[in-house]
């Protein structure tokens, strides 16, 4: 892990020594565009008063959306999950589960004996005509999935109990009505928000006649994280989904959650902050920038979700590229010149950002495989992929740096000292500094004594959702 670190830092310096070098063979050219590109980024970088005032804001945004009084206007909702009882280890039997809610859908088979787990799984697309077609069809093509899948383990004559991870904002009203508040994402499936989802799914299985399931639960995939962590370590009581959309949940004590109907007698729920949406009222004006304002403009939910506009794989790409195009026009990188497809929009991929920060230090050849034979560049100069690296990082480094300030406001919030934040999704996975990042950052922003994990949720989702789906039948 240390070595890891000190490879990010010396990464830095050596972009640095490496633009001396270049200073001292050009040094009035290559020094003012540097300088003048550093510039320009220097709003994308957070400084520590601004991360404290976002602690503060979410802070406040937590509280908000769980008291019954200010709920209703809350960007950040803090819906309470109804999943109270983690797994103990002795559960058994066989569980199907469902994972929709970012690129790819999966199904999945899981057999539970004492403390041990088989997993089977298949992964499905779902065709962007489905994303943003009706919520029916959206709902056949996942029953659909389904008999295929049942079929191919040849379980399609078996009745079996099976756990939802639906990965969207869902006000619950107990472990099997998730009811959806909005589409977020690029999915906009109609006639679902406002209505019952696992009504959707049952109908759909209904109209196919050939499938025995029992929907025994519905849940968010920051929940399922939680949820399949905790079964593996009892001090995970957090948990943080950075993948396509952002997300996380935590423990929160029965009695501080005022919206919640479920059994006041059990002392522990746990809590789906939906955190993309902070900011949604203007909490985040103080920090976001002309490249955030243009992401959110093209999407197709603008004024919605603007923290994961912020941090989360569906975005991140886009806002490098639109730093690219601006420093482009500006004359200042590529020598004014780029071709046609990185003004495109959706043309530099989230992926991008991770494969160009793994270059060894010194070495552009990533970065130069992306600009020559995914953006389409004839040549590049190494000053050129030493200033894509170094916008590339601003842009991560921000991401990590607000969720390490959104992941310590939930750490200093909740009553233990001990802590475990299982984490998943594309970004954190793939993005080689992203852990380092937020443990160095997280460790100078929580309170004294202490201490924490972060913890890499192997395929939560779909244990999650299979675990609860066990607890709820135990
Ligand atoms: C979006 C969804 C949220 C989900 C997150 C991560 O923010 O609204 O429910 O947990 O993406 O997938």
């Amino acid at each position: 892990m240390a070595n890891r670190f000190r490879s990010f830092w010396s990464n830095f310096k050596t972009v640095y020594d490496v633009n001396n070098e270049l200073n001292f063979n050009n040094k009035k050219k290559v020094k003012s565009h540097h300088q003048q590109i550093r510039e320009h980024c220097q709003n994308l970088i957070l400084t520590d008063d601004q991360v404290q005032e976002y602690m503060s804001r979410f802070l406040n945004c937590i509280k908000d959306g769980l008291r019954l009084s200010t709920h209703k206007y809350a960007t950040v909702k803090c819906f309470p999950t109804y999943v109270q009882d983690l797994p103990n280890g002795k559960e058994k039997g066989k569980f199907l589960a469902l994972d929709l809610g970012g690129t790819n859908f999966r199904v999945l088979i899981v057999n539970l004996a004492e403390n041990k787990f088989d997993m089977n799984s298949k992964i499905y697309a779902v065709p962007q005509a489905i994303m943003v077609g009706t919520g029916e069809q959206l709902f056949d093509h996942i029953a659909s999935c389904l008999a295929d899948f049942m079929a191919e383990q040849h379980i399609s004559n078996e009745t079996l109990p099976l756990g939802f991870t639906f990965s969207f904002p869902c006000i619950q009203e107990g472990l099997t009505k998730g009811i959806l508040k909005q589409w977020t994402k690029g999915f906009d499936c109609s006639g679902v928000a406002g209505h019952d989802v696992v009504q959707f799914l049952k109908e759909a299985i209904n109209r196919r006649g050939d499938l025995n399931i029992e929907v025994v639960a519905i849940l968010n995939d920051a929940t399922s994280t939680l949820v399949s962590c905790s079964y593996q370590r009892h001090d995970c009581f957090i948990s943080v989904i950075v993948g396509t959309g952002s997300n996380a949940c935590y423990v929160e004590q029965t009695k501080n959650c005022e919206t919640f109907n479920g059994d006041r007698n059990k002392p522990l729920v746990i809590i789906n902050c939906e955190w993309g949406a902070f900011g949604d009222n203007h909490e985040l004006e103080f920090i976001r920038t002309e490249y955030d304002v243009e992401v959110d403009q093209n999407s197709i939910n603008t004024g919605r979700q603007l923290h994961e506009k912020m941090v989360s794989g569906m975005y991140l790409g886009e806002i490098v590229r639109l730093v690219l195009v601006k420093l482009t026009k500006e004359k200042i990188l590529f020598d004014g010149k780029a071709p046609d497809i990185l003004f495109k929009s959706g043309s530099f991929k989230t992926k991008y950002i991770s494969e160009i920060e793994s270059d060894k230090v010194g070495v552009y050849s990533q970065c130069k495989n992306v600009l020559l034979n995914k953006l389409n560049f004839d040549q590049v100069s190494e000053q050129d992929c030493v200033d894509v690296r170094y916008i590339c990082e601003c842009i991560s480094r921000r991401a990590a740096h607000l969720i390490s300030a959104g992941v310590a406001t939930l750490i200093n919030k909740i009553p233990y000292n001990r802590v475990t934040v299982g984490v998943d999704g594309s970004v954190y996975r793939f993005h080689p500094h992203f852990h380092n990042l937020l443990v160095e950052k997280i460790k100078c922003l929580v309170k004294p004594g202490v201490t924490f994990d972060i913890m890499l949720s192997e395929d939560g989702s779909g244990r999650g959702a299979a675990l609860v789906a066990a607890v709820a039948s135990r």
